[in-house]
């Protein structure tokens, strides 16, 4: 059984908007945490001094199923209970129809926010079964959910991931290994949005990532009451509505 005090907290997408205010949030309430990105992140002035040195960055290339495996295996080692999966790989600029997205976008944005991610699912799972009790957490979407008109790509690789999500408890069905897919029912001004956006537009009514990062504060701590496993709307106030999705037809 591992010491929830001790044991690290993964998390994916590190390096900017929702997974970085993540990590900062969880660092500043004395957790471990490992994370992972492309680029390097910059947790000056997000956290305080002594935060930072609870942070573990490791480069990473989600898309690249090799490097995946080499540092899951690298982990071996190391207590996890906590899976955090925010990374994603958007797809180009603004929304363009399906018929116009190219094999390069289907793959990159696949091969990222899909199948990397459920590598790491995959290779992590033993460890948060032996870790117990144990937590993983996506970030998910209405996209995986909904019908999305321009993000074809981006829609596909988040559903993948929510079902793959979906599948997990249905096998290790133990209260033990909690399982929460979070759909934001709002907009947060990251990164990743800026860039999908039009030059001057509004963001007024776009949240700031730490309204998400809070809500996942709120699910890992050990001290809070964190409601059981499943899939979850949450609320720009960060309160969260269970959302029921259909377990037989
Ligand atoms: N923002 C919103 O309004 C919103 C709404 C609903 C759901 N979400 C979900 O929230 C999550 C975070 O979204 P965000 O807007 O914060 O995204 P973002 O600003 O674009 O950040 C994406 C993160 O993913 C990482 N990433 C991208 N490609 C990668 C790769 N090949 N390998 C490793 N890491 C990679 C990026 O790091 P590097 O580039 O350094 O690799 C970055 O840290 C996503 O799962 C998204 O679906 C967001």
């Amino acid at each position: 059984m591992g010491n929830i005090d001790s044991a690290r907290v993964l998390v994916t997408g590190a390096s900017k908007g929702i997974g970085k205010s993540i990590v900062a949030k969880l660092a500043s309430a004395h957790r471990f945490v490992l994370c992972v990105s492309r680029s390097k992140p910059d947790f000056q002035g997000s956290v305080g001094a002594d935060c930072v040195d609870r942070i573990t960055w490791n480069p990473l290339d989600l898309a690249s199923a090799t490097a995946v495996e080499e540092y899951a295996a690298s982990l071996e080692p190391i207590t996890i209970n906590t899976l955090i999966l925010s990374a994603v790989e958007y797809g180009e600029g603004g929304r363009h129809p399906a018929s116009e997205i190219s094999a390069s976008e289907w793959q990159r944005v696949v091969a990222t926010t899909l199948v990397g991610q459920c590598i790491m699912v995959s290779r992590l799972l033993p460890k948060l079964i032996a870790n117990q009790p144990s937590i993983i957490i996506n970030v998910s979407s209405d996209v995986a959910i909904l019908p999305s008109a321009g993000r074809a790509a981006y829609a596909a690789a988040k559903a993948g991931l929510h079902a793959m999500l979906r599948a997990v408890p249905a096998e290790h069905p133990s209260h033990g290994l909690r399982i929460y897919q979070l759909i934001p029912t709002f907009q947060s001004l990251t990164e990743g949005i800026r860039r999908r956006r039009p030059a001057n537009f509004d963001f007024s009514s776009y949240a700031d990532p730490a309204v998400i990062a809070d809500t996942v504060g709120r699910i890992v701590s050990p001290a809070g009451n964190p409601p059981p496993s499943g899939t979850y709307l949450i609320h720009r106030d960060g309160s969260l509505a269970p959302y029921a999705e259909p377990a037989s037809l």
